[in-house]
């Protein structure tokens, strides 16, 4: 363990293992977030209706995340919204619909079929791209579209990918409220200072965290409605970023299923790593369920963590998570001696089912 932490305070090691420099482009996420939310407010309002009868994000893997995060940011409308991770959309959908379609590349066949299947329902369309496809057809067709810079993985540029439409709908009056998004740049400023590579190990929660995990199965537990959106990314970020296998679920439910799970072999259960992300708005029960389920498992299991949001509002407070997530998932990669960026399995799948045949 003490080894492992001297490399992560070791700038020479942080730059040999980080080729494209993934480091320095989280480093950079609370200046994304203040970029992305001056966009949003800067852009001319488009023709959307003011008042759908609910609103469906449709995207993939690092852009549909972001959709989870504006779902929680609408927690206070009571228009439905939900977030679509597939080619076909909910059969719902219709001409009193708006579907915001998110795509980094614009390339992702998945969001360009249900592009085109919210184009022949009739619903209200809002593209979200750096370019590629989707950005053509929404030109072609006058939907409108958010356009976001491009140059970055998808998983890097989440900001860009919620903010500004988040920003714009509630412009719009479509989600109610408004405000309370201008602390998530300073609520992730004020982490990069505890997370970021020149805070020491014994200081850090996350190089402190990937040293724990190194050699065992990320386990994320959530809570619904709150920390749902970053336990998903945790895992997300672990497999993308550091190549290995990662688990989430969420409270209530994991308590009627997944908990059971916990009676295996004890040589089974040791190369599990639990993590606990706990919110000051999780239902009170959900709170006891935590700490019941935490006591129960922990000493199962070949280690435990858990994680409490900072931050005046609730999104805020997640993104905080995602960021710490975001810090150990790259820090866990620099310790597998694995380059964090690329995601090769994705790109063959990718152009694998392109040589297939066109989806749309
Ligand atoms: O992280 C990734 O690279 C993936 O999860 C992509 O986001 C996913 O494949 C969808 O691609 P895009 O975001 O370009 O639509």
């Amino acid at each position: 363990m003490r080894e492992l932490l001297a490399l992560l305070d070791d700038p020479a090691f942080l730059r040999e293992r980080d080729p494209d420099g993934m480091l320095e482009t989280l480093l950079g996420l609370p200046e994304q977030c203040r970029e992305a939310l001056e966009h949003g407010a800067r852009i001319p309002l488009p023709e959307l209706p003011l008042s759908p009868a609910h609103v469906v994000f449709a995207g993939l893997g690092g852009s549909a995340v972001g959709g989870d995060l504006a779902r929680l940011a609408a927690g206070k409308a009571r228009l439905p919204v939900l977030v679509s991770r597939d080619y076909t959309l909910p059969p719902f959908v219709g001409p009193e619909s708006l579907v915001v379609l998110v795509s980094y590349s614009g390339n992702t066949e998945e969001t360009l079929s249900a592009y085109a299947e919210a184009g022949e329902r009739g619903a209200a369309r809002l593209a979200v791209t750096s370019g590629g496809r989707l950005a053509e057809l929404a030109v072609e067709d006058g939907v409108p579209l958010v356009r976001v810079p491009g140059g970055l993985p998808p998983r890097s540029a989440l900001g860009y990918l919620f903010l500004p439409v988040l920003v714009l709908l509630q412009r719009l009056g479509v989600f109610p409220g408004g405000g309370g998004l201008e602390e998530i740049p300073e609520v992730l400023a004020s982490l990069r200072e505890e997370l970021g590579p020149g805070k020491e190990a014994k200081l850090n929660p996350a190089k402190e965290l990937a040293a724990r995990l190194y050699g065992k199965i990320p386990v994320v537990f959530g809570a619904s409605g709150t920390t749902e959106p970053a336990a998903l990314r945790w895992k997300t970020q672990f497999n993308e970023n550091a190549k290995c296998p990662a688990y989430w679920n969420v409270f209530p439910e994991l308590n009627h299923n997944e908990v059971v799970g916990f009676e295996a072999p004890e040589e089974l259960l040791r190369a599990l790593y639990l993590v606990f992300l706990r919110d000051e708005a999780d239902h009170p029960r959900v709170k006891a369920r935590q700490e019941l389920t935490e006591r129960l498992l922990a000493p199962r299991v070949g280690g435990s963590s858990r994680f409490q949001g900072r931050g005046r509002t609730l999104l805020g407070r997640v993104l905080g998570l995602i960021y710490l997530g975001d810090f150990a998932s790259v820090y866990l990669a620099f310790l597998y001696g694995v380059n964090p960026k690329p995601v090769a399995v994705i790109d063959y799948l990718k152009q694998e089912l392109a040589r297939l045949g066109e989806a749309v």
